[in-house]
């Protein structure tokens, strides 16, 4: 594989963004998102992510295009919730299975390195065995399962909740 460039996210990203996203809520459970989100739904979401700070967006190209983005954003808005974030990454079907996961997530951890951060948490539909594995992979571990939370596609679905801790600046190094 060639080499992949890492960096923040930009808006003229966005319709790149938005159409691998399209493309997972659209054919699978692993988002329980039931329309595609629209440009200007990206867009004003886009605005609360920035190029430092905890609430980051990192996309990963490839032969000059974004083949996947990775994002860490409110977990919930009470503001003693600030400190925790929830993390999400997308590929392009395409390109899944060929560790662009692994380095786009571990490229998103590295800039949260350092920022006001404690906890980074990420809710998984089962089954998505790529994803429980990048996850672990990243150093989160098993929170708790919620049986049948969500509904899609004309059935409902367990929920894994996972976490990790972020290391704080000048720390020790918080997971692989
Ligand atoms: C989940 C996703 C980001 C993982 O990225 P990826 O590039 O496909 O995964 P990688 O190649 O980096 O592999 C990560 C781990 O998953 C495992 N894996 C990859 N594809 C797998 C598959 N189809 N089945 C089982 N395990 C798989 C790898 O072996 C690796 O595990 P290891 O670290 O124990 O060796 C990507 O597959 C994707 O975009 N999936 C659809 C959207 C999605 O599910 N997003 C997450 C929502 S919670």
């Amino acid at each position: 594989m060639e080499t992949p460039v890492l960096r923040p996210g930009r808006t003229d990203d966005l319709e790149r963004i938005t159409a691998i996203y399209a493309h997972w809520v659209r054919e699978s459970a692993w988002t329980l998102d039931l329309e595609p989100v629209t440009l200007d739904e990206r867009r004003d979401w886009f605005e609360r992510h920035g190029p430092t700070g905890r609430h980051r967006l990192i996309v990963l190209e490839r032969a000059g295009e974004v083949a996947g983005w990775a994002a860490s954003s409110t977990f919930r808005p009470r503001r003693g919730f600030d400190a925790t974030v929830e993390t999400s990454v997308y590929l392009d079907p395409a390109c899944t299975g060929r560790g662009m996961g692994t380095i786009l997530y571990r490229a998103l951890f590295e800039a949260l390195r350092g920022e006001d951060v404690h906890r980074a948490l990420a809710a998984i539909t089962l089954p998505n065995a790529a994803s429980v594995a990048l996850h672990e992979r990243l150093g989160f571990s098993v929170v708790g399962r919620f049986g049948e939370c969500g509904r899609k596609h004309g059935r409902f679905w367990d929920v894994l909740w996972m976490e990790r801790a972020i290391a704080a600046a000048g720390g020790p190094a918080d997971g692989p």
